[in-house]
């Protein structure tokens, strides 16, 4: 018991069992085994425990920490708050009177702040590590479907051409992003709350510079009431959940999409696909129907916490131990995501030449033609409603761009000459666009290979 002193009776079993965060704090094992061994440290340093009290508490808590790796003690929430006074209770049992000295000048309050800034610096690491994965064997594709040719949308309608490579690394941009918002988090959970205590600091002379730098952190909080209060860090890391699952999403919804019967264009490996119980012939594509699922509850999770948080004075409140369980599924739910979307692409297969005959049937070269125009000196508007004319014209003819020839093009407009025709070669239509970011092979190529000197 961690507060016996002012009370006569005992916490009911009920209310323990309704407050305890044990069933998921004890993700927090280790930050909270480290916080714990630092603090110790320096209650030492500073002569506030000796050498022998010392040494007796770091034993048992990396005894702890092993008893619980190898299943030989395992804390139940029937018993305990949560993990801090779980943990405390075990070194008790272990080393007896030391244990009393563990907590001095802290708080669950700067403890638990500290320990779930710890976890969340290692967690963005390892969310790093696996987006990178995934942009490097979006690079790994892209490199082989430069000059694959798919129609781009806007709308879901067909647009423009595009190539797959171009596609996949608007998905590469996409994670990048996620990935700077990861650093940002990073720093912003940067600083130790380790000494404020409950709110407040300590009139004991702990150093909290000290234990700051042996965790890592670049300086301790500079406001003990803000370090013990603020849950902002794991807002944003709910955030690089909520945008990263977000772009899986749209990413899974595309891999539904390309493998349909309509669209024909991939197919996903048997190990990333599911069949019906029922229609022999199915095969569905679950697993990014799930990531897409799952998004749903992972953007539910920031608000749960962001609701959580909203109306809380200054400074702890119990409310805040409500940021566990989302902040623990959503990290799960996304690095999972990222590593199935990762083993789903790098597992199916591409019909390379899907569209190429499809695309030269179409108007998806329209835009080209009213570029072509415009070199003649034509105003845009006017251009582009020559164009129009012309698809409708097609439209009545019941023919499309490739059966045009320089007869159709001057009954539409006198200024169209032989060479116009060239805009609906879809073959080129690639190589023929100008700008920088557009899918240009040579420019595409370029850009794949800065992305693979970057990533590696
Ligand atoms: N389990 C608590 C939490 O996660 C630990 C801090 C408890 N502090 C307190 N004053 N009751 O927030």
């Amino acid at each position: 018991m961690l507060w016996g002193g002012r009370f006569k009776g005992k916490l009911d079993d009920s209310a323990l069992k309704f407050s305890s965060s044990l069933g998921f704090d004890i993700n927090l094992i280790d930050e909270d085994i480290t916080v714990s061994r630092v603090h110790a440290e320096m209650l030492f340093k500073v002569g506030l425990i000796t050498e022998d009290e010392y040494k007796k508490i770091d034993a048992g808590l990396i005894q702890i920490q092993t008893e619980y790796r190898e299943g030989l003690w395992k804390p139940e929430a029937s018993k305990h708050e949560d993990i801090h006074s779980a943990i405390e209770y075990r070194l008790s049992e272990l080393i007896g009177e030391a244990t009393g000295k563990l907590h001095t000048g802290r708080s669950r309050n700067d403890q638990v702040a500290t320990g779930m800034r710890l976890w969340i610096k290692n967690v963005l690491n390892t969310v790093t590590e696996e987006l990178i994965i995934l942009q490097q064997i979006l690079l790994k594709v892209s490199e082989k479907h430069i000059e694959t040719l798919i129609p781009g949308y806007t709308h879901l309608q067909r647009a423009q051409p595009v190539s797959l490579s171009h596609h996949f690394l608007a998905y590469v941009e996409m994670v990048e992003r996620d990935k700077k918002r990861i650093e940002f988090v990073g720093n912003e959970a940067d600083q130790s709350p380790l000494g404020s205590g409950a709110l407040a600091g300590s009139t004991l002379p702990l150093d909290s510079f000290f234990t700051s730098d042996k965790f890592g952190f670049s300086s301790p909080c500079r406001n003990s009431l803000d370090a013990v209060s603020d849950r902002d860090f794991i807002l944003d890391s709910l955030n690089c959940c909520s945008i990263g699952m977000m772009h899986l999403s749209r990413l899974a919804e595309e891999l539904i999409l390309w493998s349909t019967e309509e669209w024909k264009f991939i197919k996903l490996s048997d190990e990333f696909t599911t069949g019906s119980s029922l229609m022999p012939q199915k095969k569905n594509p679950d697993l990014a129907e799930l990531i897409r699922g799952k998004t749903g509850r992972v953007f539910a999770n920031q608000f749960a916490l962001l609701t959580s948080l909203k109306a809380l004075p200054l400074s702890y409140n119990r409310d805040m131990q409500e940021d566990k369980e989302p902040v623990f599924d959503s990290f799960d739910t996304y690095i999972n995501s990222i590593k199935i979307a990762s083993q789903m692409i790098a597992t199916m297969s591409i019909n390379k030449s899907r569209f190429e005959k499809e695309l030269e049937n179409g108007f998806i070269l329209a835009t080209d033609l009213a570029d072509w125009l415009v070199l003649k000196g034509i105003p845009f508007r006017e251009a582009h409603n020559i164009v129009g004319r012309l698809v409708t014209y097609c439209e009545e003819k019941n023919i499309t761009f490739k059966d045009v020839g320089i007869n159709d093009l001057k009954l539409i407009h006198e200024i169209f000459t032989e060479d116009a025709l060239n805009c609906f070669d879809i073959k080129s239509s690639l190589k023929r666009k100008l700008t920088f970011g557009s899918p240009n092979p040579e420019l595409v190529e370029k850009q794949i290979n800065k992305w693979i000197e970057k990533l590696g």
